[in-house]
C-alpha cells in the first residue's frame, strides 16, 4: 500500500517534459543529436565527424555557455547553448521529437535566462528553423553570403522584449 503511494507520483509525471541545465553526462546524446542533424542535412558541407562534434560540446560548448537540457523521462530531447553575450549557439531537438514543441520549451528557457534579449546566426536555407524563429518572435538584424566554416549564406536573427525595445527608443529618442 505505501508502496503504491510512493510510485504514483513517478507515474503521473512519466512523459512530461523537463527543462534541466546541462551537465557532462549529457554531451555525448547532445553531440549525437548534432551530428545526426548535420548527417541529414543535405545543403550542408560534410566538415564533422561525431568524435570532433562531441569533442567541440566538451571542450568549448559545455564550458563556455550556459545549457539546458530538454529531459524527457531519462532521454534527452535537446538542447539550447546560451553564451555571455546573449547569443544563442546551437539549438538542436531530436529529429523525432520535432514538432512536439521541445524546440518552443528551450527557446523559453533561454529568454527566461536572457530576458534582455537574444540573438542568434541561422543558416538562410534552414527554412524550418525560419519559421520557427521568425513564430517566436526573431527579426532579421543581417545577412552574409556565406561567411562561416561552412561558406553558407546565413541570417543573424534577434529577440528583443516589448521593454528593451521600449528602452532602446527612449535612448535614441534622448
Ligand atoms: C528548429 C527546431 C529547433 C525547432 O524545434 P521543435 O521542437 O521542432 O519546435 P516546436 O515543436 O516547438 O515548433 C515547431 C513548429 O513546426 C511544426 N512542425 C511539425 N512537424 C515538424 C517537424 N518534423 N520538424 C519541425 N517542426 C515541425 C510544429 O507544429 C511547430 O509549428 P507551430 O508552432 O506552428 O505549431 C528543431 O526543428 C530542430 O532541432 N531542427 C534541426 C536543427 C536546427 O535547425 N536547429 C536550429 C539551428 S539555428
Amino acid at each position: 500500500m505505501i508502496r503504491r503511494r510512493l510510485l504514483r507520483p513517478l507515474a503521473r509525471n512519466r512523459g512530461a517534459l523537463r527543462i534541466r541545465p546541462g551537465r557532462r553526462r549529457h554531451v555525448r546524446p547532445c553531440a549525437e543529436i548534432v551530428q545526426s542533424w548535420l548527417d541529414t542535412t543535405p545543403w550542408l558541407p560534410d566538415l564533422h565527424t561525431l568524435p570532433e562534434t562531441e569533442r567541440w560540446l566538451r571542450r568549448v560548448l559545455f564550458p563556455r555557455t550556459k545549457v539546458r537540457v530538454a529531459m524527457q523521462d531519462r532521454t534527452v530531447a535537446g538542447f539550447v547553448a546560451i553564451d555571455a553575450n546573449d547569443v544563442v549557439q546551437a539549438l538542436y531537438v531530436a529529429s523525432e521529437m520535432r514538432g512536439a514543441r521541445v524546440g518552443s520549451a528551450l527557446l523559453n528557457a533561454a529568454k527566461r535566462l536572457r530576458p534582455q534579449g537574444l540573438r542568434l546566426w541561422t543558416f538562410q536555407p534552414n527554412l524550418p528553423a525560419r519559421r520557427f524563429y521568425a513564430r517566436h518572435g526573431f527579426a532579421e538584424i543581417r545577412r552574409t553570403d556565406g561567411d562561416n566554416d561552412e561558406g553558407v549564406p546565413d541570417i543573424l536573427l534577434g529577440w528583443a522584449p516589448a521593454a528593451a525595445r521600449a528602452r532602446d527608443a527612449e535612448e535614441i529618442a534622448a
